[in-house]
């Protein structure tokens, strides 16, 4: 093999690295666009649709702000952060007493994420949501 074909394939191997590693950069660097996607509420089989939750029962699903509990009432979905605000567990819906419960130390929470029992002496953060045909979006959240 001669001096100028070793050459040329040290220069395209090198050419090559360069691309991949500027590449790689540029996607690392580069923000994520596409809030479409991210604002989507995921449930363990994809998007979270809005028929997947009947009345009356609630969901804990996955979103870009961390896990939301939804539940829907008779006549509107309504969304809470599902992060206990003691400790950090995963609270529930429970249909039967109308209230967010915390299984870990028995905190209650109403719809609104308002405290009923403690140990948990802060609210859990309300989330605004937007039910479409892909999913169900997260809007914002307020404490
Ligand atoms: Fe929820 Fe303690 S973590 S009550």
């Amino acid at each position: 093999m001669s001096r100028r074909a070793v050459n040329a394939l040290l220069g395209i191997g090198l050419l090559t690295t360069l691309t991949g590693f500027v590449g790689t950069t540029l996607a690392y660097l580069w923000p994520l666009r596409s809030t479409r996607w991210s604002d989507l509420l995921m449930g363990s089989d994809g998007p979270l649709l809005p028929d997947d939750i009947s009345i009356n029962s609630g969901v804990v699903a996955h979103s870009r702000i961390g896990k939301v509990l939804v539940v829907r009432t008779d006549t509107r979905l309504i969304a809470v952060e599902a992060t206990c605000t003691h400790l950090g567990c995963l609270v529930a819906w429970n249909a039967d007493s109308q209230q967010i419960e915390c299984p870990c130390h028995g905190a209650r929470y109403n719809l609104r994420g308002e405290v009923l029992r403690g140990p948990a002496r802060e609210s859990l953060a309300r989330v605004e949501l937007n039910e479409q045909a892909e999913g169900i979006r997260v809007i914002s959240t307020e404490a």
